[in-house]
């Protein structure tokens, strides 16, 4: 049995923050955040939207896409380093809030790979047969975390959640092949640092740039596929030209790259559901399309799939 994506949801709020007015908050200007990230604004929730409210919305609408109702999911898998709170998890809060069964509900903390990490947890429950609908949603606060004061980080982060009900798949369709690993020893470039982001921008640049080529690479090699075979690259989206870099290793054509880090910012977690759900709803992806996923971020953790769409 293969496992793969049944429905997909998202949820930005609406309050969009401008490169402008970052400048008046910071020393920092619309040329430069464009130039060295690709960021044109971000949204930001409002101060009664918590992670667990993103992820609700987020969770419903795609439980709606795959045509389910909340009682035919198995498992909450949550991707987050904003929880509402240090305990209980954003996933147990969704449990209650979208009406599901007393099922298991955990989140799962790989910072910006967390949805592949999730993707991939929830790829063994269902392919064991142990889950038939395993929900994983990737969502963040980050606008709680971050320092508007520090021009390093604060022109960076968005707040967002994006969903995914994974389930069983005709043959061939699914998640193809996976990646996951952690080097904690780069813990030091990127990490929460009392109540602020802290980053080192130039180290986690370069281990991003290489890792997210190198592991794309090694996920078309373990399904059997060439770099050719790929119709559709979606890079986590936190920089423009990290991206692009990886994409250039592809040998992926511009048009055939997810990019919405000029809307949104880096929103760690759910940049990669979110870019995939407006792929598919754009019409850019289609049935037996082959998609590569990359994320990696504060671990420093990396997670990278191939998957080839349809049910
Ligand atoms: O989700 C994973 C987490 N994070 C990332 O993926 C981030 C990875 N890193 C990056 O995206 C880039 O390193 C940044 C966008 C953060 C920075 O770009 P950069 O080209 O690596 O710039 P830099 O750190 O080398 O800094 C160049 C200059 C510095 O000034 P000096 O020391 O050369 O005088 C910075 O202080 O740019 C300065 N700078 C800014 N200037 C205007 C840093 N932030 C800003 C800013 N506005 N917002």
């Amino acid at each position: 049995m293969n496992a793969g994506i049944l429905g997909l949801g998202k949820y930005l709020p609406e309050r969009v923050l401008t490169n402008a007015e970052l400048e008046k908050m910071v020393d920092t200007s619309d040329e430069w955040i464009r130039t060295r990230t690709g960021i044109e604004e971000r949204r930001i929730a409002s101060d009664d939207i918590q992670s667990s409210h993103m992820a609700t919305m987020a969770a419903e609408e795609a439980i709606r896409d795959a045509g389910l109702t909340a009682n035919d999911i198995d498992m909450i898998l949550v991707a987050t380093i904003t929880p509402d709170y240090g305990f209980p998890s954003v996933a147990s809060m969704v449990q209650h809030n979208i009406g599901a069964r007393h099922i298991p509900a955990m989140d799962v903390s790989a910072a910006c790979a967390g949805f592949i990490y999730g993707a991939v947890t929830a790829k063994q429950f269902v392919e064991s047969g142990v889950c038939k609908h395993v929900l994983v949603i990737g969502v963040e606060k980050l606008s709680k975390i971050t320092d508007y004061t520090d021009r390093n980080t604060c022109v960076l982060f968005g707040d967002a959640a994006g969903a995914a009900v994974i389930g069983p798949v005709s043959d061939g369709k699914g998640i193809l092949s996976f990646e996951l690993g952690t080097d904690g020893s780069g813990l030091k470039h990127l990490f929460q640092d009392g109540d602020y982001i802290y980053m080192n921008g130039r180290e986690v640049f370069k281990f991003a740039v290489r890792q997210m080529g190198e592991s794309s690479l090694n996920v078309i090699e373990k399904a059997n596929l060439q770099k050719e075979d790929v119709d559709y690259f979606i890079p986590h989206q936190a920089n423009m030209r990290i991206m692009e870099s990886a994409r250039q290793r592809l040998g992926v054509p511009v048009e055939k790259m997810a990019y919405t880090v000029n809307k949104y910012g880096n929103t760690s977690s759910s940049t990669i559901p979110i870019a995939l759900y407006e792929a598919v709803k754009e019409g850019k992806i289609n049935d037996d399309d082959v998609i590569v996923m990359v994320g990696f971020g504060g671990g420093l953790s990396w997670g990278a799939l191939t998957l080839r769409w349809g049910k």
